[in-house]
């Protein structure tokens, strides 16, 4: 868990995802949804990008949101927190298309996504933030 005693001495784990994301365009967070929210593991992953303040990882830089839960609304809600949360670090957050893979147990076969009504919507979402990053350039 994040521990702000020792923020200024992170794990490898953080340092090397920090600068895979500083070298990314983008941030795609592909989200799990615990109880109508975001599950605390990557909640507290996030809390890690985050510092110590004013850390580059996370702030101004572009943020799109996809998810996948074994409910109705496949992280519908989970996104929607995420995206209050990212107001704090002040960057622009995808919305011309959403991704959100509900009924997840029955779309996947040996952990690949199989169902082609969702696969078909994977490629509108990612040529839809394809022309997004061209135009946040
Ligand atoms: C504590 C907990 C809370 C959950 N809450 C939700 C929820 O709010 N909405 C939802 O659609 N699924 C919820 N789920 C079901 C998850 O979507 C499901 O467990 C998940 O897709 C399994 O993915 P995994 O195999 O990657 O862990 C919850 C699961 C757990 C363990």
């Amino acid at each position: 868990m994040f521990n702000q005693d020792v923020e200024a001495d992170p794990f490898p784990g953080v340092v090397a995802a920090k600068e895979t994301i500083q070298s990314s365009q983008c941030l795609l967070l592909v989200t799990p949804e615990h109880n109508y929210g975001v599950p605390g593991v990557l909640k507290n992953a996030v809390d890690w990008l985050s510092r110590p303040f004013g850390d580059p990882t996370l702030r101004g830089r572009p943020l799109a949101l996809a998810g996948a839960s074994t409910g109705y609304m496949g992280t519908m809600r989970a996104q929607l927190a995420w995206r209050q949360m990212w107001h704090f670090f002040r960057a622009p957050v995808f919305s011309d298309a959403e991704l959100t893979v509900s009924f997840a147990a029955s779309r996947f076969t040996d952990g690949r996504l199989t169902d082609e009504e969702m696969l078909a919507q994977l490629d509108r979402y990612l040529d839809a933030l394809h022309a997004w990053l061209e135009r946040c350039d």
